[in-house]
């Protein structure tokens, strides 16, 4: 499936990756903007903050506990805000997110 990283300015990234990869890794193998991973994926630096678009919730596992306490101290949480290393691409077409300001 493809992935669309929206950026705050407006302009697009459009990727490939693969069912269920991680979208962190996606998004740092493919210099998005914004998306660092810092930590690895161990849900401790929330440098892979992307927002899900409006109705692509569903196409997720939902948030882990542990996930929601790290997604609750960012300053830029939305509502769909998730951490991109806490997500797998899902067997569906195009995903699209927000890479909120950082
Ligand atoms: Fe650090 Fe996701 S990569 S929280």
């Amino acid at each position: 499936p493809e992935i669309e990283f929206a950026y705050p300015d407006g302009s697009t990234e459009l990727v490939t990756a693969n069912i269920g990869q991680n979208v962190m890794k996606v998004a740092v193998n493919n210099n998005v903007r914004g998306i660092v991973g810092e930590c690895g994926g161990e849900m401790s630096c929330a440098t892979c903050h992307v927002v899900v678009m409006q109705g692509h919730q569903s196409r997720f596992e939902e948030a882990s506990e542990d996930e929601l306490d790290v997604l609750s101290s960012l300053d830029t949480l939305e509502p769909h805000s998730r951490l991109g290393c806490q997500l797998r691409v899902p067997a569906e077409d195009t995903i699209r997110f927000t890479v909120p300001d950082a």
